[in-house]
């Protein structure tokens, strides 16, 4: 597979320099802020709150005058209220899953969907993917915008799609192993569901003609990403994305350089703020990302803030593009166990670290007394020999007092035993009542 694209395959937008790029982007958002101004209710409203108008933007650094939308906006203006163009001009609605409240409805116009395809397949093309691939795309085709966002976009990238969906796992494995793609398209902890599925049908992994995953969706740490390319023989990038912002494809991780993500910052600008002061924060300080689309028409979003935990940092393999890192955490998935904060990362870092457990884990809080308790139940390896259950139990649980000084009980279970997910997966159950 060749891994850096040549000049000549890089899009538009993706050649401009650093200087075209500002001034893109400052027109683009100059007009975005008088589209929601003029024809969403919500936005006027909240910009006259704010004292602020489009004119009021002259240069990028102008856009923190302006005020963030939340999840929580576009809930209460369920299910249209935040379209900036008539029905008749919205040709999709996807929604987000509503795992937490109502759920949060986003629209495309033709053009929307045509650069979400160009988006999805300039980042099939940072990850290896060439025309003529195969791309196995195995996120859910639905409401949820990973199916449909990545084959429209694996077909712009002139490669031949297999819109597998999830779930059926031991039909995925069949149909990777006679139609032979190159690329998968999967959510992290489902490629393990899928790996475990090759094992136990005998098949070695490394053998298949699998050469890059590109994983996105959820939450996954380097670890993870070892243990996926050691049993696959792939190279494993990460996709990013958000429906309300416009599904995967908002930024992606070069395959050449595997250091976090470039934002397709032509489409969107991004911001890190202070989650409890709301500042704008300086390159390379931790914060919350904040979105501004710049070229969407059907749901244009002004400071959108994601809850999602990371910084941003200079381009590499595209210059003219700012990374994210690697997300280290939601602000809504945060653990608070007896006053100290942790995430469900630093529990996969620790159990990805440690020989004898396989890498399904998912974590319970609960109450005793009146204190807070939480167990990690880890899956033992099949391979794994009896007393290794025991001391890899006892090793977690030291790493995580180490690493996060908090004690937690680990109880290490019979492979296979723990639920398996096929979307987004559930890592804490908190059963702990105010
Ligand atoms: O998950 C879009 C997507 C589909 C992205 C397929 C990548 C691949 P939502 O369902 O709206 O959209 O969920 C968005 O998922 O705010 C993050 O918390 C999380 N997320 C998405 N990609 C990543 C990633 C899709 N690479 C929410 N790393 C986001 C960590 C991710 N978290």
């Amino acid at each position: 597979m060749r891994a850096k694209p040549a000049p000549n395959e890089l899009d538009a937008g993706e050649s401009m320099s650093a200087d075209e790029l500002a001034r893109h982007q400052i027109t683009c958002l100059q007009y975005t802020l008088k589209r929601a101004h003029d024809n969403v209710p919500f936005y006027r409203r909240a910009f006259d709150a704010a004292g602020v108008t489009p004119e009021d933007c002259r240069n990028l650094a102008d856009l923190a005058r302006f005020p963030f939308t939340t999840k929580v906006d576009l809930r209460e203006h369920y299910p249209f209220g935040m379209f900036a163009v008539p029905m008749s001009d919205v040709r999709r609605l996807h929604a987000s899953s509503g795992t937490t409240g109502r759920p949060t409805v986003v629209g495309y116009t033709d053009r929307d969907l045509s650069v979400w395809a160009d988006v999805v397949a300039r980042s099939i093309r940072a990850a290896g993917g060439r025309p003529g691939h195969k791309v196995h795309i195995s996120y859910g085709y639905g409401l949820f915008t990973g199916g449909l966002g990545a084959h429209y976009g694996a077909e712009r990238a002139g490669c031949t799609v297999i819109p597998a969906s999830g779930g059926m796992t031991a039909r995925q494995v069949q149909i990777i192993q006679d139609f032979h793609p190159e690329i998968i398209m999967i959510i992290p902890s489902y490629m393990l569901t899928l790996l475990d599925e090759f094992e136990r049908q005998g098949i070695d992994p490394r053998t298949t003609s699998l050469q890059v995953g590109i994983f996105g969706a959820e939450q996954w740490t380097e670890e993870m990403r070892r243990e996926i390319e050691g049993r696959m023989g792939i190279d494993a990038v990460d996709i990013y994305g958000l429906s309300e912002v416009m599904g995967p494809g908002v930024a992606q991780e070069c395959v050449e350089t595997k250091d976090g993500l470039h934002i397709w910052e032509d489409h969107f600008y991004p911001e890190v703020v202070d989650p409890l002061t709301d500042e704008v924060m300086a390159e390379g300080a931790d914060g919350e990302l904040v979105f501004t689309s710049l070229t969407k028409e059907a749901l244009p979003i002004i400071r959108y803030r994601t809850r999602d935990l990371t910084r941003l940092i200079p381009g590499t393999a595209r210059p003219a593009f700012r990374r994210m890192a690697r997300i280290t955490g939601r602000g809504d998935d945060m653990i608070i166990l007896r006053g100290v904060n942790l995430f469900p990362s630093q529990i996969e870092e620790t159990v990805l670290r440690t020989p004898g457990v396989a890498p399904h884990f998912q974590t319970h809080l609960s109450r005793r007394g009146r204190m807070d308790h939480m167990t990690v139940r880890v899956e033992a390896r099949p391979d794994a020999p009896a007393g290794r259950r025991a001391a890899a139990g006892a090793e977690i649980a030291k790493a995580v007092k180490d690493g996060v000084g908090v004690s937690v009980e680990v109880d290490v279970v019979d492979p296979d035993s723990l639920e398996r997910s096929v979307g987004k997966i559930r890592r804490v159950i908190d059963s702990r009542t105010e």
